[in-house]
């Protein structure tokens, strides 16, 4: 049963059916997204206390003796990108969530969901991938003693991605067809069988554990809300995270406003960006999606309702942008920052020109940094016989 059930109820964000405990699949019996709610609760700030996601364990689904199965995820640098800012009369900052224990944003919620597999008695942990989830799913395994399976179209992840898994031990299945094909297969296991706990972003505590980025980013700006806060947008679970997290602070009377939400898409993989920009309700899947950014990689968001309502609640909104912009965008934000991201994490700076016609000057504006560049080497194109090579002093002299 949910720890401490009478502060936390578990009900499916689509057609509002309540579980006393996570079913098997992690989903609702409609398909539906599941979604925890923290009851008659008003957390206070200082009721946070040391650092990280584990911070918030008020209002997090556990109780205060819980051990988490941790490897120090969150607690991730929010930093001021004053190059870029230059000209523009606003503020820049990127959360840099590459920082994280594998490398992404997946660890906030991964520590989450895997402590609540290990006190349910879970030994094998299974998720479907384009390759950063299966990273923090087979590193949190191997912390917590369990097993990890990992699911991942074939060809289709990045290299460093692909690695992590392995070197983490987990057992890593290649599907023939894209993530959208890989999910379900995977799905179709899971929602059957007992023994394997899913840990893709539609497990609920996933989502609990990624909501403390926004908690994070308040904290760090002195108790200020963003006026804008940019992400890619993928499966979409990210995006409904951080609105929750924003949405708590405010219902909590913690915060005074939210920001706004702006979701970014890659074009070739953008239904979710397409239905909001011709203002339709339900999402179309694509077939064949295709993007440089392979994270983002993915025609069927499953928590596509919980994103649009993220933007449409806080009057945000959900853009495209070409794969050209997202390697400009990657190439500047770490040739002129210092700060090297995959290409899915720079869509949200590759919108940055799109964003400034409707910004407003000396708007707070915070990028999420989703994932570290170094997983995805092949993104940066050069040749490596075409760099000089020098054997002594003079010849390293004409290069200086
Ligand atoms: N950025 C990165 C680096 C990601 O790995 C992902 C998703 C996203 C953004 C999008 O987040 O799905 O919550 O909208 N990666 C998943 C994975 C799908 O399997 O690693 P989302």
């Amino acid at each position: 049963m949910l720890q401490n059930n009478s502060r936390w109820s578990l009900h499916c964000f689509t057609c509002g059916k309540e579980y006393g405990e996570e079913p098997i699949s992690s989903r609702c019996d409609c398909g539906g997204p599941l979604e925890l709610t923290l009851k008659h609760e008003f957390p206070r700030l200082e009721d946070f206390k040391g650092t990280g996601v584990w911070r918030y364990l008020k209002v997090l689904p556990f109780n205060d003796a819980n051990s988490p199965v941790t490897i120090n995820e969150g607690n991730t640098p929010l930093i001021p990108l004053d190059r870029m800012a230059k000209n523009t009369g606003m503020r820049l900052f990127v959360k840099n969530e590459g920082q994280n224990p594998t490398g992404s944003f997946k660890d906030r919620g991964m520590t989450v969901a895997v402590t609540r597999a290990r006190d349910i008695g879970a030994d094998t942990l299974i998720c479907a991938s384009t390759g950063n989830t299966s990273a923090s799913t087979a590193a949190y395994a191997a912390r917590a003693g369990m097993r990890a399976v990992v699911l991942v179209p074939d060809g289709k992840i990045a290299g460093g991605k692909l690695v992590q898994a392995i070197a983490h031990g987990a057992t890593v299945i290649r599907v023939a067809g894209d993530f959208d094909a890989t999910l379900e297969l995977m799905m179709s296991q899971a929602s059957t069988r007992r023994d394997l706990y899913v840990v893709n972003s539609i497990n609920p505590f996933r989502i609990e554990g990624q909501k403390t980025g926004a908690y994070e980013i308040f904290e760090q700006l002195d108790g200020r809300i963003p006026d804008y806060v940019i992400l890619p947008v993928g499966n979409a679970g990210n995006i409904s995270s951080y609105w929750k997290g924003f949405s708590e602070l405010r219902k909590w009377g913690i915060a005074k406003t939210v920001p706004k939400m702006i979701g970014v898409q890659a074009a070739g993989a953008s239904p979710l960006a397409d239905a909001f920009i011709n203002g339709r309700e339900t999402v179309n899947r694509l077939a064949n999606p295709e993007t440089v950014a392979s994270a983002i990689r993915i025609g069927n968001p499953v928590s596509w309702k919980k994103a649009l309502q993220a933007v449409n609640q806080s009057k945000g909104r959900l853009l495209v942008v070409s794969d050209r912009e997202i390697l400009d965008a990657q190439k500047m934000l770490a040739s002129s920052e210092g700060i090297f991201v995959e290409p899915a994490s720079a869509a949200p700076l590759a919108a940055m020109n799109q964003l400034k016609k409707f910004m407003e000057r000396k708007s707070l504006v915070v990028f999420i940094g989703t994932g570290n560049g170094l997983k995805d080497q092949s993104a940066v194109q050069f040749d490596a016989e075409n760099l000089p090579l020098v054997s002594n002093p003079r010849e390293l002299a004409i290069h200086l």
